[in-house]
């Protein structure tokens, strides 16, 4: 089963993630985060800059892998996700900017990046914990729905929804917004061996309960976290506002033993 942690707000779910990674960094110095960007993850990745700093966690060898990129967007673009994760997680937690890979959106070499992409995650030895955000249409990385469940990165098409939504990033001008993007795949995501997807607010709160309590579909790309045999969901209380089953989602988590781990 997905587990669903019903928390206050975002500063609460990224000190669960922010825990959850230091463990993993100190257990596997060499580990590979899989990383996001958008603003789901960004308590997460606060809270975890202060960990390492706090208690002087060595993050020389730890690896990355980002999910997505916008296509024919200059990597200098301050919100290419190139950008977007440099600012965010390479220079806050202090990683080797080389062992932080995002996908390559060129359009002279996008139609290559994809496979090469997928072989590099894999030849680094898989992602250990993917942190994913969700869309309010379901999706996952820039997968949107429709995208095959076994998809490997790829060049897709942005959904009007997801470009409305992203031109708060672009001075509100949907315009500015490319149309596509490189991202990694729902089948390369799937291979991660933990997954934790967070969502807040009210917007988000449809797609929550379609990817936890709905029918496994490309329609909800999220949805395909059912499958996944760890798969971490962390919510606000209005993002959890339609999950039918949030009392025992709760009570589960209250009484959870310390010994079972996120
Ligand atoms: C970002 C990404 C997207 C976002 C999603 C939610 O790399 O792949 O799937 O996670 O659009 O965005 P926020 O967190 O801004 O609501």
């Amino acid at each position: 089963m997905t587990e669903v942690i019903i928390v206050r707000n975002e500063d609460e779910a990224g000190e669960i993630y922010a825990r959850c990674v230091a463990g993993l960094i100190k257990a596997k110095p060499d580990c590979v985060l899989g990383l996001a960007t958008g603003s789901s993850p960004l308590a997460g990745y606060r809270h975890l800059a202060r960990l390492v700093k706090d208690e002087g966690i060595d993050v020389s060898g730890v690896r990355g892998f980002a999910l997505d990129e916008y296509a024919g967007l200059d990597p200098n673009h301050p919100e290419s996700y190139r950008s977007v994760i440099t600012r965010t997680v390479v220079e806050p937690l202090g990683l080797d900017p080389a062992k932080v890979h995002v996908p390559n959106g060129n359009l002279d070499t996008i139609r290559d990046a994809g496979h090469e992409y997928d072989a590099a995650i894999e030849a680094a030895g898989g992602v250990d914990v993917q942190i994913l955000g969700i869309g309010t249409d379901g999706h996952i990385g820039f997968n949107e729905p429709g995208s095959s469940l076994a998809s490997g990165t790829r060049i897709k098409t942005l959904t009007e929804q997801t470009r409305i939504d992203n031109a708060r990033f672009f001075d509100g001008d949907i315009d500015q917004v490319p149309t596509h993007c490189i991202t990694q795949g729902i089948g390369t995501i799937m291979k991660a061996r933990h997954l934790i997807l967070m969502a807040f607010g009210d917007g988000k709160a449809e797609a929550v309960a379609e990817t936890v309590e709905g029918g496994v579909s490309s329609l909800c790309p999220a949805s395909v976290l059912q499958l996944h045999p760890h798969a971490t969901v962390i919510v606000d209380e209005a993002a959890a506002s339609r999950l039918r089953n949030k009392d025992y989602y709760r009570w589960a988590y209250a009484h959870k033993p310390a010994w079972q781990g996120i």
